[in-house]
């Protein structure tokens, strides 16, 4: 059976007088016109203030389809316009015909004209409130009263096209995320991807965490930008460093002051939360943050307010706050250095950004990238040829390479490399070169300071036959990734003759000999 459910429109179903009439656009009657599409039911919903027009268009169906049963649906609008109350109708309607237990064919019927109902028509059918496909009617010139219609099923081909749009700008911007670079490791993008959705859906402040150089910055910059496209932000990107805020300048340059609120306050500063007004508020490195301006910020975020120094007037500012770190923020609770509360508010969304390490097929195609950096701010197009990328790909993957700046280091790479090449390419000798310089920098930082290691007297305690090979263990582990990364360099031979099983508990049974353990040693310190 048949169904259609369609709304009496009140201008145009009112087209023509007398017999022209039937030469005029009215869509219910249309409706019943069209000889190949035929319908049992016809639900026709209408307000009492139009019931003769609605009795005549019934009479005109009647005539043009008199196999079809009108069932006439009144429903009082106290505002045709007002979305919630038609909407709430409509959904009262659906439901209490309980068309969704039907087994019939159901049709919604869409038209010309702007009609807050058909909206709502369309919503419910779309929320599968209402089932059925839709029907669009609209008069054309061959045949202005019949017209032609469309169907549309919601769930099938046509609007797959449209969620393909969707898709399309999604994946749009995630690549906008990425800033254009096809990153291949799986976990960074489906990282990147919930990070898109999150960043278009919602505006609760968003924690970014990660070793330094892993793209913090960038990322909480390219969400605002993203943001500002898609018209979703109208203030600014406020990025303030709280590794800068010291003592009482802290609390001034994020809440701001009153004129003469302490010496050298000789104007009025508005600071920097009410600077990100409308906007995104970016506070690096948190951990960093003072506990009284922790304080403040809490009360600034939950309720939208703050005191300015030397004010007895609250300032108000509504901004998105993103928030670095590079640190455990849960240790940092734990000794009393943060806010549990703050980190509760802030780490709502928590994303943790690989090193480059943990992403090593990312970086080809970041050489590309910072090629292209490097073109954009030199004005020169660097290439590398075929050898020289081969090499260097080979050492960025080699898993000794620790990649400890991630970014960072292998920006500084390119940029000397893009410098000293000749001729527009990086050859052979100048990767070697840049290898050699390279390694020659990283024993420095991975040189351990036994002293802080091992407490300043350790010279006298430990023979110094044990110290020449600690030494060389320290350097091998603050050179891994991890415990496993730098057991597995360590007993790399036994391994191989399959005479150790389990290489991290022999690296870690050898540290605890010295009272050390792997994270002290890749600190440099041993918390006393
Ligand atoms: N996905 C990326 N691909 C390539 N380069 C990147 C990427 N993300 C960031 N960079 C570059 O790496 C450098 C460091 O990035 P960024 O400052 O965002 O790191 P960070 O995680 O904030 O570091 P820190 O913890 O030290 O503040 C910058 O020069 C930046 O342009
Ligand atoms: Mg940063």
């Amino acid at each position: 059976m048949n169904v259609v459910i369609s709304l009496l429109g009140s201008t145009l179903d009112a087209h023509g007088h007398g017999a022209m009439r039937w030469n005029a656009w009215r869509p219910s009657v249309a409706l019943a016109m069209q000889d190949d599409l035929q319908f049992n039911q016809y639900y026709l919903i209408y307000q009492r203030s139009f019931q003769s027009l609605f009795d005549r268009v019934v009479e005109d169906i009647h005539t043009c389809s008199p196999e079809t049963e009108v069932i006439p649906v009144e429903i009082p609008f106290d505002d045709p316009w007002d979305f919630e109350e038609v909407y709430s109708k409509l959904y009262d309607f659906s439901r209490k015909q309980n068309f969704a237990a039907q087994d019939h064919d159901f049709y919604i019927h869409i038209t010309t004209g702007t009609h807050v109902a058909q909206i709502c028509l369309f919503l419910l059918n779309e929320s599968h409130h209402l089932p059925g496909i839709l029907i669009q009617t609209q008069p054309t010139k061959r045949n202005p009263a019949k017209g032609a219609y469309n169907l549309i099923d919601l769930d099938l081909s046509r609007y797959d096209l449209l969620a393909k749009r969707f898709a399309e700008e999604q994946t749009n911007d995630v690549a906008f995320l990425k800033s254009g670079i096809a990153t291949r490791n799986r976990q960074f993008n489906k990282l990147i991807d919930t990070i898109e959705r999150v960043a278009i859906r919602s505006d609760d402040p968003i924690l970014l965490t990660g070793p330094t150089g892993a793209g913090k910055s960038q990322l909480a910059k390219r969400i605002f930008e993203l943001k500002k496209q898609n018209r979703q932000v109208k203030g600014n990107f406020v990025d303030v460093n709280c590794a800068t805020l010291r003592g009482d300048q802290a609390m001034s340059a994020l809440f701001g002051h009153k004129k003469g609120s302490f010496t050298g306050a000789v104007a009025d500063r508005p600071g920097l939360l009410k600077a990100a007004d409308g906007g995104i508020l970016f506070l690096d490195e948190i951990g960093e943050l003072g506990l009284d301006e922790q304080a403040m910020l809490l009360r600034a975020i939950e309720e939208k307010t703050f005191l300015p120094l030397g004010s007895d007037k609250e300032e108000t500012s509504s901004f998105q706050l993103i928030c670095g770190t590079n640190r455990d923020l849960e240790s940092a609770v734990a000794n009393g250095r943060f806010r549990a509360d703050l980190l509760a508010r802030i780490d709502l969304w928590n994303f943790s950004l690989p090193g480059l390490a943990d992403r090593r097929e990312d970086i080809e195609p970041n050489l590309e990238y910072e090629l292209a950096r490097f073109a954009k701010k030199s004005g020169k197009h660097i290439t590398f040829n075929a050898e020289a990328k081969k090499c260097f790909l080979e050492y960025a993957l080699d898993p000794a390479t620790d990649w400890r700046g991630n970014f960072r280091d292998l920006n500084a790479m390119i940029v000397r490399m893009a410098t000293l090449s000749s001729g527009g390419r990086i050859d052979l000798e100048t990767v070697r070169e840049e290898l050699t310089r390279s390694r020659k920098a990283r024993p420095l930082e991975t040189q351990p300071d036994l002293a802080a290691l091992l407490g300043p007297d350790y010279a006298e305690r430990i023979d110094f036959f044990e110290l020449v090979q600690l030494r060389e263990v320290l350097k091998v582990c603050r050179a891994s990734r991890s415990l496993a990364d730098a057991g597995k360099k360590l007993f790399a031979v036994s391994r191989k003759a399959k005479k150790s099983s389990n290489d991290s508990d022999r690296l870690s049974k050898y540290l605890a000999h010295f009272g050390l353990d792997f994270h002290a040693v890749i600190k440099g310190t041993i918390d006393r």
